[in-house]
């Protein structure tokens, strides 16, 4: 695998292990592919550029709610708040700049910077993920304190439905589908 980001995806604790639980094995999965995605973003320029961008803003922010809503709220009894108090203040740094993100079009001057601030913030946030917050719940979890395979299965149906919302509002043609049922029911 090639790129800055990527390699790692590999290594140490970012690697999926045979171990790993399912809620565990879910969220490394999406930051493998984060990382995929920003190594894209730093080679490509104009509509790519957006395009790659547009993707990363919609599954980072599907993430970081299925992470405050679910993850954190579960494993902050057994692992403590300072983690997860952390990783929400890394969530609300991202969640600015995907914000403007998208209330750009990709012709501005500080488009890309914004982009890469947005990979270098948020790889350094989901390799930690890794190596602590996910190794200390999988400890809690091995110690019987929290179930993450019980979690898993939250995050999964969570992130499903929030996938689900956004097709139905992003995509034209189900909005049109969904008018003319509006008009039928009147
Ligand atoms: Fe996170
Ligand atoms: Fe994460």
């Amino acid at each position: 695998m090639s790129g800055k980001y990527s390699p790692r995806n590999d290594e140490g604790d970012h690697r999926i292990k045979d171990d790993d639980p399912a809620a565990i094995a879910l969220l490394k999965d999406e930051h493998h592919r984060f990382r995929e995605l920003f190594d894209a973003a730093e080679d490509a320029e104009g509509d790519a550029l957006v395009e790659i961008a547009q993707e990363l803003c919609m599954r980072l922010t599907v993430h970081m709610t299925i992470e405050e809503e679910i993850l954190y709220p579960a494993t902050k009894p057994a692992i403590g708040a300072d983690e997860i108090n952390e990783g929400i203040v890394e969530h609300q740094s991202a969640k600015r700049i995907v914000a403007e993100l998208e209330q750009l079009d990709g012709t501005e001057e500080l488009y890309a910077a914004k982009v890469h601030v947005l990979g270098e913030e948020t790889i350094h946030h989901i390799d930690e993920e890794d190596e602590d917050l996910f190794e200390d719940a999988k400890k809690a979890h091995a110690d019987g304190k929290i179930d993450l395979d019980e979690i898993g299965e939250k995050l999964r149906a969570r992130q499903k439905e929030l996938y689900d919302q956004l097709g139905k509002t992003g995509d034209v043609g189900e909005t049109e589908e969904a008018d003319a049922n509006e008009v039928e029911r009147a």
